[in-house]
């Protein structure tokens, strides 16, 4: 019997990766996981059949043995990825230079494909160091290796997402919603759908550089909110914060560990988060994609606050 091809998924522990690693499983791919704490996701194993999928540890901040994690790789995808900066989580080094690297390493007689997880809005204008160094990671990355493919997705929702599951704790806790910029768009996808377009392009001979990832319905914040009370079956206040307020919101807030929300984040904020359909995108994949309205009951519930 052929040898199952190995795949190595960078960042295969997160929210998209975990939704992936099964899909690729049961596409029968031998599947490495390089993460930094392996002893915190040896659930991935049972994804696959025993041996199928290996979680190994990975040091992010020396690249002096990546090439192990790669050497025979017929494709890599890169899901790392971080929301806010810490001491040692910087955006140019996770979104940039940690991409850069890996892509100026790959052998192209071995590694075939390179599939790249950016975000939607990608720029190298924006004022938001997250979008700007998006955008530089998809630039090296094209440069370094000329198979390499991006993806651009809006917001993912899907179980253990990190933005409704995160507005539900909030509802839980607080009677008033507090929102900044409430009117911006978001086109959110479905990890399912995020996952399909991952595994087409894996299967494609000549798949697209670049694919817009929305679903099929454009939201404001505040209709996402809104969306969720229905499916949480609760009544909050929303309240349109001003500018002003939001950004001395922000400069509290990311004095916290895991802040909700930060000074970055509202540029980001400034600008609505929808395909600017000068790209492919699930249709050109011949994905349909599924709607928060249909997806979101079957995974988010109240919570009892004990
Ligand atoms: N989820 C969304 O709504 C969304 C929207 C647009 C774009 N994206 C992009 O899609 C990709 C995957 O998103 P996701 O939601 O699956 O991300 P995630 O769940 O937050 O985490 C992705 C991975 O990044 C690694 N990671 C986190 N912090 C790190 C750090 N400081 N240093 C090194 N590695 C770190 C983690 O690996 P280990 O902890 O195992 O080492 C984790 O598996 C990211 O590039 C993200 O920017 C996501």
């Amino acid at each position: 019997m052929a040898e199952k091809k190995t795949i190595t998924v960078f960042g295969g522990t997160g929210f998209i990766g975990r939704n992936l690693i099964g899909k690729l499983a049961k596409k029968g791919f031998k599947i490495i996981v390089p993460t930094r704490n392996p002893y915190l996701h040896g659930y991935l194993k049972p994804m696959g059949e025993p041996g199928q999928i290996e979680v190994l540890k990975f040091n992010f901040f020396d690249f002096s043995n990546l090439n192990e994690f790669i050497k025979s790789s017929e494709i890599v995808i890169n899901c790392i990825g971080v929301l806010f900066e810490k001491k040692n989580q910087k955006f140019d080094y996770v979104h940039h230079l940690f991409p850069k690297f890996l892509t100026s390493i790959l052998d192209k007689e071995v590694t075939k494909k390179f599939i790249h997880i950016s975000a939607l809005g990608a720029n190298k204008d924006s004022n938001s160091l997250y979008i700007r160094s998006k955008f530089q990671g998809e630039e090296a990355v094209v440069n370094n290796f000329k198979n390499s493919i991006i993806l651009r997705p809006s917001i993912v929702f899907g179980t253990n997402d990190n933005f409704f599951n995160l507005f539900n704790k909030l509802i839980n806790l607080l009677p008033i919603i507090p929102l900044a910029r409430a009117k911006t768009k978001f086109q959110p996808c479905y990890v399912g759908d995020v996952t399909d377009a991952i595994i087409k392009i894996i299967e494609q001979i000549n798949p697209n550089k670049v694919y817009e990832l929305g679903g099929p319905k454009i939201y404001t914040f505040k209709e996402l909110i809104e969306t969720l009370l229905v499916s949480l079956k609760k009544k909050r206040f929303i309240i349109e914060l001003p500018d002003f307020v939001a950004r001395v919101q922000a400069k509290i807030m990311q004095l916290l560990p895991n802040p909700l929300l930060t000074e970055d984040q509202l540029e980001i904020l400034k600008s609505d988060n929808i395909c600017s359909n000068q790209y492919p995108g699930f249709k050109e994949l011949g994905i349909s994609t599924r709607t928060v309205e249909i997806i979101l009951p079957n995974y988010i519930f109240s919570q009892v606050i004990r």
